[in-house]
């Protein structure tokens, strides 16, 4: 009994020693793990970095893709995180000093340039900490997220999609389908039923045994009546709508001579629609980007998905600047790309989108629709002058932070409780649409 209860506690004291020093390992080699890189994991620091790499980051850089710059998965190992912090601050200046990795590093990736950031040294271990997370994590498939998006999209409008409204219709039209051969066995089982049975009188007979006459109610007046009716409502209906509908051109969508998508740059690349059109802040033309402005990226990017040789969407903008991909050399033989105009109002309207867009500050999507969704652009709106009118009479001025509009919102409110719209500062005034 008492070697038992001894040799029991001894093993009992073993034990536990055992695993208070594992226990003790095991948080010292956790608590090094984390700080061994100087870079925390924390959730707040974490989500600081997010919002940084998308607003500042996400146009050049994936975690698990080369985008213009290289994949950033596991970059805090391949450097420390000293050298991080000079490089995003000022990446040239890195190379400058000679540093082999950064020098190199800039000649595989063309000599593009990474723009410096005034980051402090915190917010430059946010994006670090963002990164480190991610890096752990598995890409995300494009089209997971652009499903995702997609029914993003469709709850936001709080409408039910097309697609569902056509299953549903479809499956209205089976169940109908369905309800009338079960009528049609049910008639004719009782038909029979009824014929077998002997108490039925002549009239009786007659009626059970009718025959549904269908030629006979095609030559009715009442339905040679009805489809004329129908007939001419629906020639005059699409005689109107053509009346109103001559010369707009809602829903045009050339095909333009480069494959150029909006859906990719705008949408999933998430590149600012003022990058490439750098008229629409500050002037009447919102500008088609030049090649130059392609060039930035393209001399680059020669194709999709890390494939090699130059594809030939891209082949045709180095083809327009007579650039030689090979050599890296211009010719002198410059055509320009010729884009298919899309929106187009006749010439004796005037619309400057800096007012719109600037000052009004309207959306692109409010006019164009959503663009970053568009594999092809597509003209949205039906831009005829109801439809410029119809939104001035509706819409806000947008008088926040506008000194421009102080006295006129004072005169305004003397005389009404509404909130001032564009009609009420002369949007509805012909001389200012038309010259
Ligand atoms: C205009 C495109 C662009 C933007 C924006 C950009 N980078 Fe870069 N980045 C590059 C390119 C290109 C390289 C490759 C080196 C070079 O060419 O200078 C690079 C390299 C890097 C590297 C080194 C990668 C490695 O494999 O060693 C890091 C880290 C990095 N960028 C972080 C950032 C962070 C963080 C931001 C946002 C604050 C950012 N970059 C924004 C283009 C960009
Ligand atoms: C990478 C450059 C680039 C970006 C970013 C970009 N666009 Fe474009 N955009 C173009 C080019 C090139 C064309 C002409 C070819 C075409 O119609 O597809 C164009 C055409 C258009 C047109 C039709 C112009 C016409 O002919 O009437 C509209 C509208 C437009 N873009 C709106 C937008 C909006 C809104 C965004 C932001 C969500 C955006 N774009 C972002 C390059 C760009
Ligand atoms: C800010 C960077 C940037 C600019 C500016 C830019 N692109 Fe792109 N472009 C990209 C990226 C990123 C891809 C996709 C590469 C990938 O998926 O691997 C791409 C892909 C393309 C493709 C698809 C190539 C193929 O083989 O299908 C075409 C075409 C294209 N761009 C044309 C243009 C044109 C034309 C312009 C100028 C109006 C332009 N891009 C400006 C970044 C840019
Ligand atoms: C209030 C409506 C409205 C808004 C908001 C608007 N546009 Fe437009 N956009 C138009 C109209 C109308 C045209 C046709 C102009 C013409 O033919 O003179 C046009 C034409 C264009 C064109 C063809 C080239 C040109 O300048 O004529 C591009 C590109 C374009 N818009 C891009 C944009 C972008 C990018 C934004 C957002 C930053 C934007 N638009 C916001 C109404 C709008
Ligand atoms: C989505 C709404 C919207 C549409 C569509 C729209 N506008 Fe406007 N428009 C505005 C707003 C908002 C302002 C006021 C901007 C400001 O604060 O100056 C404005 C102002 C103007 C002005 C200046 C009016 C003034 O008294 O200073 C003109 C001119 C104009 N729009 C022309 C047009 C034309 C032409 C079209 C159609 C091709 C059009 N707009 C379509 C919203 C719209
Ligand atoms: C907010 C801007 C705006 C105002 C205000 C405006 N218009 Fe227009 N108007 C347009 C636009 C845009 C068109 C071109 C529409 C199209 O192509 O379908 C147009 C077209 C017209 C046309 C048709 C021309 C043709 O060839 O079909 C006439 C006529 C016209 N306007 C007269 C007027 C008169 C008169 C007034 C003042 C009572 C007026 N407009 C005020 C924007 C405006």
């Amino acid at each position: 009994m008492i070697t038992n209860n001894l040799s029991i506690r001894k093993a009992t004291r073993l034990i536990l020693s055992a695993s208070f020093f594992l226990l003790v390992i095991f948080f010292s080699y956790t608590s090094q793990a984390q700080e061994s890189d100087g870079i925390p994991t924390d959730e707040s620091v974490v989500s600081a970095g997010e919002s940084l790499f998308k607003g500042n980051c996400a146009q050049c850089h994936d975690i698990h893709e080369v985008v213009i710059g290289p994949a950033l998965k596991d970059v805090h190992e391949r450097r420390p995180k000293e050298w991080l912090l000079k490089w995003v601050k000022n990446s040239q200046k890195v190379i400058a000093s000679g540093d082999e990795y950064a020098v190199a590093l800039f000649n595989e990736y063309n000599k593009n340039v990474m723009p410096s950031y005034p980051f402090s040294d915190e917010q430059v271990t946010s994006l670090l900490a963002y990164i480190k997370v991610e890096s752990t994590k598995e890409p995300v498939k494009a089209e997971v997220a652009a499903a995702g998006d997609a029914a993003g999209v469709a709850a936001a409008d709080d409408s039910i999609p097309s697609s569902y409204l056509t299953a549903i219709f479809v499956v209205l039209i089976v169940v109908l389908i369905l309800i009338l051969v079960v009528l049609g066995l049910i008639i004719s089982v009782l038909r029979k039923y009824l014929n077998e049975s002997s108490e039925l009188n002549e009239e009786d007979v007659e009626v059970v045994n009718q025959k549904f006459d269908l030629f006979g109610l095609l030559q009715s007046n009442a339905f040679i009546g009805l489809v004329i009716f129908l007939f001419t409502a629906i020639v005059l209906k699409t005689l109107i709508d053509g009346a109103f509908t001559i010369g707009v051109q809602q829903g045009y969508m050339p095909t333009q001579p480069i494959a150029f998508s909006h859906e990719l740059h705008a949408g999933q690349y998430e590149i600012d629609c003022n990058y490439c059109h750098t008229g629409v802040r500050k002037a009447k033309s919102a500008n088609i980007p030049s090649p130059n402005i392609c060039m930035n990226c393209h001399s680059g990017i020669k194709n999709v998905g890390g494939a090699s040789g130059v594809s030939p969407e891209i082949a045709k903008i180095y083809a327009a600047i007579d650039y030689n991909p090979e050599t890296g050399e211009y010719g002198n033989n410059p055509k320009p790309i010729e884009w298919v105009r899309v929106h187009n109002l006749p010439d004796l309207a005037y619309f400057n989108h800096s007012q719109h867009v600037k000052v009004g500050g309207l959306e692109c999507q409010t006019c164009h629709g959503p663009v970053e969704e568009m594999e092809v652009v597509y003209q949205y709106s039906t831009l005829t002058m109801g439809w410029c009118i119809n939104c001035h009479r509706e819409t806000d001025v947008n008088t926040k932070g506008n000194e421009y509009y102080t006295n006129l919102v004072e005169l305004h409110e003397e005389h009404s409780k509404e909130p001032m719209k564009v009609e009420d500062i002369g949007g509805l005034e012909c001389s200012k649409c038309h010259y």
